[in-house]
């Protein structure tokens, strides 16, 4: 089974908190989760490996050592994936991004894909899919299940806050995938919703209603 992994960081949930705050307003959300996507980033790139290089300083020669290994590919879910892209760009500039739409069908209510472009090496990349909200794990896992079809190997899911019930269907669907989050909440209402949550993230990031 994939680990799960919750930052604890004390700015990261000092930020989380304003997040949450129905009072807080369209910049500041924007704002306050540009900042903890890049605080997320810091701390999912914690393990990415290196390789030593050989550098010339000003005073001599030294080895120092420098990131390696597979290129990262950020896929965020539209649309409030989106609002998480750019503080992870913050500290992995070279990353390229993909976008992945997905709609539920009214009838049926399962995730259909209606929207998807991916870096043409896709098989070399490491991706990491973002979702803000992973609520009951649809769309996580109807991503997911997207990227591999298209040959996807090695893949990270980032969420801001989550439900217990997303991330077991994550898990049970995809246990090859590691899921961060800065957040685990109590559960879901009736719509869906996740409490206590943050209310709509795509609404909340982008004012609309
Ligand atoms: N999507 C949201 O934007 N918020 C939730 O609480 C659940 C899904």
């Amino acid at each position: 089974m994939g680990n799960l992994y919750v930052f604890d960081h004390p700015l990261i949930q000092h930020k989380l908190s304003y997040i949450r705050d129905k009072n807080t307003g369209t910049k500041e959300f924007r704002e306050l989760v540009d900042e903890v996507a890049m605080l997320m980033a810091y701390e999912i790139t914690r393990n990415m490996p290196l390789e030593e290089i050989e550098v010339e300083t000003p005073v001599t020669k030294c080895k120092s050592k420098v990131i390696s290994g597979k290129k990262v590919g950020l896929v965020p879910i539209l649309r409030a994936g989106i609002g998480m892209v750019d503080g992870v760009l913050k500290l992995i500039p070279a990353a390229k991004v993909g976008h992945v739409g997905l709609y539920r069908d009214p009838d049926t209510l399962q995730p259909i894909e209606y929207y998807l472009k991916l870096p043409s090496d896709v098989t070399e990349r490491e991706f990491i899919v973002i979702d803000p909200m992973l609520a009951t794990g649809g769309s996580a896992v109807a991503a997911l299940t997207a990227l591999k079809k298209r040959g996807a190997r090695h893949i990270k899911l980032m969420c801001l806050v989550s439900a217990p019930q997303g991330i077991e269907k994550v898990q049970e669907e995809h246990p090859d995938v590691d899921i961060y989050v800065a957040a685990v909440d109590e559960g879901l209402n009736d719509h869906g919703y996740i409490v206590p949550g943050l209310g709509d993230a795509g609404d909340r990031l982008f004012g609309t209603k």
